[in-house]
């Protein structure tokens, strides 16, 4: 399942992230933001129990976070930059980190690091990655995450292309994606178009 979210705000941060001239401080900071605003979609059907507290006036019920406990996990470099703005709003969640990088001649992902929270079988995951490409490295991200236990995972993107959707939808039917938008395709060097080019090197400023 694919979950767009067309918000008019989500919509125009992403614009001013495709635009060349945008540098990398308004570029990162964008990808914060826009992060946050895809996690309260993403986190759309967290579970709520009541609480007995009492207000300044009256003790009565009222609605809590309960249930599973939550589990971020970056794919690295550019899955950083949305964990760390996402915490913000959910500083009990733990937070993981896979390093995998796509091989520029084969596309493929190459893993390098693997670095979980122990108990992320107990905890529904939000796997971030602001680029869906080929899909392979989400594809491979999210096997990490089943092999380490993890039942109950979505992946929170800022764009996608149809490509990789598809894989995910082929490898991980079970994986809901919540994205920004869904570009029109990949152009020959595994380049989503439009796009917004590079998301690592425009949030690290490495090129
Ligand atoms: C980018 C991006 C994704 C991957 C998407 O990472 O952040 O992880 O490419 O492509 P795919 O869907 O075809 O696998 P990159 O390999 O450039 O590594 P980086 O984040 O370290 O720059
Ligand atoms: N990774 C990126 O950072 N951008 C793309 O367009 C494709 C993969």
């Amino acid at each position: 399942m694919v979950t767009v979210v067309t918000h008019p705000l989500v919509q125009h941060k992403l614009s001013i992230m495709r635009d060349v001239r945008t540098g990398v401080k308004e570029f990162r900071e964008l990808a914060g933001e826009l992060s946050l605003l895809l996690a309260y979609e993403a986190m759309r059907d967290l579970d709520l129990a009541p609480e007995r507290l009492h207000t300044p006036i009256v003790e009565d019920d009222f609605p809590m976070l309960s249930g599973k406990k939550l589990a971020l996990v970056a794919i690295l470099r550019a899955g950083l930059v949305m964990t760390d703005a996402i915490v913000q709003l959910v500083p009990a969640a733990k937070v993981g980190h896979i390093g995998l990088y796509r091989d520029p001649q084969t596309l493929a992902p190459v893993a390098y690091y693997n670095k979980l929270p122990a108990d992320i079988a107990e905890r529904r995951v939000f796997l971030t990655d602001p680029m869906l490409a080929t899909g392979g490295s989400a594809s491979a991200a999210i096997a990490f995450l089943k092999e380490a236990g993890a039942t109950t995972i979505k992946l929170m993107c800022i764009l996608a292309a149809p490509e990789g959707i598809q894989v995910i939808e082929r490898d991980h039917p079970d994986v809901e994606i919540v994205v920004a938008a869904v570009d029109s395709h990949l152009n020959d060097h595994g380049y989503i178009v439009p796009g917004l080019g590079d998301a690592g090197d425009r949030i690290y400023g490495t090129k």
